[in-house]
């Protein structure tokens, strides 16, 4: 398979297989084009024939011909060698041990795609299931687009179905579908039992695991997951991607919604741009998937404080990443699924009067809080924070005339304060936890705060990741021209930031050997370690006062 691949490789052009899905124009050795993965105006997605390789300065999207077709069409690295095998007119072979790598996560795709069929015909036998469906607003048409089924009350029915198939207990465990008893000495029993069953798929749209619904409501946990397996990650998958993706694109923006119910009746309501997460919080990994897709993103989480409070942690976490935030308004008590349930028209309504995420909160700050003192307190405690993490001055300066003219509370004043304010969680990495006055605190609990130097070091990866590709690019584009131009002050800037990271860490690893120390009660040891810390922060000092904002 190994010389399939290069076989492949030496045959395809990327560019001409890239021109099949975008515009090329030429730039340097090379060319750039829109990105096909996310929404732009002006081309920051450059392929390099000669590295046969591509990348967007836009969104970080990179790889190769494989890696671009599995994108773009949503398939698996199997499948994007199948497809481009095609184009060059070869067969592939594949060595005895790949083929028994790959069978395994075959013969679980082809499991679960059993399962989904059982509990699907399941549902179409079980009068309560249907009946709890219709009284959930459900339709048909949503049922069967979202292959819902039921898995019924029984301990082994989808066990015993399956291995009728042949398929043997250890498969079944290994897709999440039965647990074995704690001893052992008893036959594995069924994981969903007497729950409306939601299949999970991956972006092409196979399935990957289940998300059960109790029907009876005293049934804990209300919703249950499958088992994390060889293919499903739960902090990872967005429930409906596979069906909102193009949508997301077309439209150029995604509903983001907590549950499985909401997401079915907002699809169901019309809003095909919907996915969801799946009973965990919005991860880095959720957010970097829909930003290859837009860069705009409508949060709407349930009405009440779990929903608030998840909606400004996904807002930070978004704004973060660069995306563009808006937040909708829900009414007391309510979630997505008894709005777009009661009135889908409502729904859509809710969705197309949702504010940019800091104008939302900044709007229940002042409807909530009517001391004037107190609101100011609160938008620089939440607001301003937040307004930190916006990487364009426009919108930060936007924000600030907004609060300016919804309180009353002069510009210049706002901007004093914004410039005193801490950085928000996420960027305040380094330099404000370890502060100086923080240091007479246990720098161990600075660390344990997030500073851990595994954290530390994925960030300084990820700078040193782009730096080579920075540096790369550069060499492949003309001198003197726009984008090369830009690449040099990103390289610049880069450094800087590199520097710093290297410092961090730095300081991270000193503060724990200081924590040792203190803790042996090693006080030569420490306070020789309280001077070098110094030393780092000044380093650090210097840098930040270098930097314009
Ligand atoms: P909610 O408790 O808001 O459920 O959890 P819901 O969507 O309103 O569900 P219904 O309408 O009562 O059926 C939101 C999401 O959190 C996850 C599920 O993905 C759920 O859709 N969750 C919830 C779990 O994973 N486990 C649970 O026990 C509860
Ligand atoms: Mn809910």
């Amino acid at each position: 398979m190994r010389g399939d691949v290069e076989t492949i490789k030496e045959r395809l052009d990327i560019a001409e297989l890239a021109s099949g899905y975008v515009k090329l124009e030429k730039a340097g050795q090379g060319f750039k084009a829109r990105c096909p993965f996310h929404n732009e105006k002006t081309p920051s997605f450059f392929i390099s024939p000669m590295r046969q390789s591509f990348y967007c300065f836009g969104c970080g999207a990179k790889g190769d011909i494989f890696t671009l077709v599995q994108e773009l069409e949503g398939l698996s690295f199997k499948e994007s060698l199948k497809m481009l095998a095609e184009k060059v007119g070869i067969e592939i072979e594949y060595s005895p041990v790949l083929a028994g790598a790959r069978t395994e996560k075959d013969k679980i795709r082809e499991v679960l795609e059993k399962a989904t069929q059982f509990f699907r015909n399941q549902l179409l036998g079980s009068d309560q299931a249907r009946t709890y469906l219709s009284s959930r607003g459900i339709n048909e048409e949503s049922q069967k687009l979202w292959r819902l089924g039921y898995a019924p009350a029984e301990w082994r029915a989808l066990y015993n179905h399956l291995s009728q198939f042949g398929y043997s207990k250890d498969m079944l465990m290994k897709a999440g579908l039965i647990k074995s008893v704690e001893g052992g000495i008893k036959e594995p029993y069924d994981v969903f039992r007497d729950r409306l069953v939601f299949p999970l798929s991956d972006a092409s749209g196979q399935v990957i695991a289940f998300s059960g619904r109790a029907l009876a409501t005293e049934t804990q946990p209300k919703y249950l997951n499958s088992p994390d397996t060889i293919l499903f990650t739960k902090s990872e998958v967005l429930y409906g991607l596979d069906l909102a993706k193009e949508k997301i694109r077309r439209k150029n923006y995604a509903v983001l919604v907590e549950g499985q119910m909401d997401l079915v009746l907002s699809h169901q309501a019309g809003v095909d741009n919907t996915v969801a997460s799946s009973g965990t919080a919005f991860t880095n990994a959720h957010l970097e998937r829909l930003k290859r897709l837009s860069a705009r993103i409508i949060l709407a989480f349930d009405g009440d404080s779990a929903g608030d409070k998840a909606a400004e942690k996904a807002t930070e976490l978004a704004l973060f990443m660069g995306l563009e935030v808006k937040v909708a308004k829900l009414p007391e008590g309510k979630d997505p699924a008894d709005v777009a349930k009661a009135k889908p028209e409502d729904w859509k309504e809710i969705l197309r009067s949702a504010l940019p995420a800091i104008e939302h909160f900044l709007e229940k700050i002042i409807l909530s809080e009517k001391d004037k003192r107190k609101a100011g307190k609160l938008i620089g405690d939440k607001i301003l924070p937040l307004m930190t993490l916006l990487q364009s001055s426009i919108e930060r300066s936007h924000f600030v005339s907004l609060i300016a003219k919804r309180t009353g509370i002069k510009e210049e004043i706002i901007w004093d304060d914004l410039k005193r304010v801490k950085k928000s969680d996420l960027t305040r990495k380094t330099t404000e936890v370890f502060s100086v006055e923080n240091l007479t605190g246990s720098p161990a609990d600075a660390v344990r705060d997030g500073l851990s130097p595994q954290n530390l070091a994925s960030k300084r990866e990820k700078i040193e990741e782009r730096l080579t590709e920075v540096r790369l690019w550069v060499k492949e584009l003309t001198k003197n021209s726009p984008e090369a131009n830009d690449l040099k002050k990103e390289e610049v800037e880069l450094e800087g930031h590199l520097s710093k990271e290297l410092l961090g860490q730095e300081l991270s690893e000193l503060s724990l050997a200081l924590a040792v120390a203190e803790t042996s009660k090693d006080s030569e040891e420490a306070s020789k370690l309280t001077k070098r810390i110094h030393g780092v922060l000044k380093k650090i000092q210097v840098l930040e006062d270098k930097k314009v904002l």
